[in-house]
């Protein structure tokens, strides 16, 4: 089997569900199942024998060590993080404790498991971090894009602490030999994104009738990949890639922030349009600036492509509209995480959540 941990989130849950969609090799799932975390996004493997969930913290040694060696998987794949840059400027606390002590004792605690393997298991194993294009900085408007080679100048306390992990990792394949791989992808979008990030932001508060806030100028760019050709990526990388290298994932689609406002507003109003007629453009506000915010993020991901053949299946234009019919399709999701009821459904739908 794999591990893997934060699979109750955005990409994890896409993830978990692309795995056992392609494959029946079974997911042990550790998730502490923070706000940002919902069982509801993997409802639909209820019942099924393949996916083993426990709540937990990536944190816990002497709980990973248990799972570690009830499981014996073959792999690890480390999603779980505190993600969103506002809030963890806000109160940087947590992605200390879980994005940089929580990898350090996730990576401790799979060195001592993989150290004590038979030599045959220990070469076939693999543990993959996934990161962000954001520990690379920002870019100038006309500078090339990120490389696996670039030099990495994180600037919010988010970035600095997945740069953070990211060299831990490396340094525990140089230093311990264990057998890694790091991920470093753009901006994710589509189902199951928590909508307290931009593009389902927009999505929800659009329905809504609220304002569509938009930081600074709108005119920040970031490179877009819709969250299914992410975990294909993965996916592929595990099977595929070179032990301690880094593959950078990204759609080669950079969009400034108000141009994603424009689509999403544009696709609204193709399939639900305002009851008084008007365009829900009308509803976009401009607001206060991010503190530190990066002007431009861009991945370029021949690498992948070259070493592993990898390419993103959708373009921006079909996996944005995916996204958004999905938020149409799904208001009990939308209404679930925005009450926060959410969290209760997991009480009663999961009662015994710790393994
Ligand atoms: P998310 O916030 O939606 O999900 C994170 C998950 O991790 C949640 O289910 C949460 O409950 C869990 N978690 C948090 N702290 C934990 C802990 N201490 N122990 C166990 N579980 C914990 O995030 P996401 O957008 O799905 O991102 C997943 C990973 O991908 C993160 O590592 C993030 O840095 C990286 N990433 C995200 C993007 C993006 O655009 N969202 C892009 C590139 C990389
Ligand atoms: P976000 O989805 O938070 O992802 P990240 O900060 O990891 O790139 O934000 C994407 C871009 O959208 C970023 O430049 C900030 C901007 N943004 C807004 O303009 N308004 C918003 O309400 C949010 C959440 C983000």
């Amino acid at each position: 089997m794999i591990f893997v941990t934060g699979g109750a989130g955005f990409i994890g849950a896409n993830f978990v569900l692309e795995w056992l969609e392609q494959r029946d090799e079974p997911v042990l799932n550790l998730d502490k199942l923070t706000y940002a975390g919902n069982l509801h996004n993997l409802e639909s493997l209820q019942g099924d024998a393949r996916h083993i969930f426990v709540q937990g913290d990536i944190g816990d040694r002497a709980l990973l060590e248990r799972l570690l060696a009830e499981h014996r998987p073959r792999a690890i794949i480390n999603f779980a993080a505190e993600s969103h840059v506002d809030r963890t400027i806000h109160g940087p606390e947590d992605i200390i404790q879980t994005n940089v002590v929580g990898t350090f004792r996730l990576l401790e605690a799979v060195r001592q498991h993989w150290q004590r393997l038979a030599a045959q298991e220990q070469q076939a194993f693999r543990f993959l971090h996934v990161s962000t294009d954001e520990v690379y900085g920002t870019l100038a408007p006309d500078a090339p894009a990120f490389t696996e080679t670039h030099n990495v100048e994180p600037n919010s306390p988010y970035s600095a602490s997945k740069a953070a992990s990211d060299h831990l990792v490396r340094a525990w394949h140089h230093t311990y030999g264990l057998p890694v791989l790091t991920t470093n992808c753009s901006n994710n979008y589509g189902p199951l994104h928590f909508p307290e990030k931009l593009i389902p932001l927009m999505i929800v508060n659009a329905l809504a009738g609220k304002p569509l806030p938009i930081y600074g100028d709108g005119m920040q760019v970031r490179d877009w990949l819709y969250v299914r050709d992410h975990c294909r990526a993965i996916a592929r990388v595990l099977d595929a890639g070179r032990l301690g290298e880094v593959y950078n994932i990204g759609g080669w689609n950079e969009k400034p922030n108000i141009d994603i406002a424009h689509t999403v507003c544009a696709l609204l109003d193709e399939l639900r349009p305002r009851a008084d007629g008007q365009s829900y453009r009308q509803q976009i506000t401009y607001v206060t600036d991010r503190p530190g915010h990066d002007r431009r993020y861009a991945i370029d991901a021949q690498k992948i492509e070259r070493e592993l053949g990898w390419k993103p299946a959708e373009t921006f234009e079909t996996g944005i509209r995916k996204t958004v019919q999905w938020y149409l399709d799904n208001p009990e999701w939308v209404a679930q995480v925005q009450s926060g009821s959410y969290r209760d459904w997991v009480a009663k739908q999961y009662g015994r959540v710790n393994d």
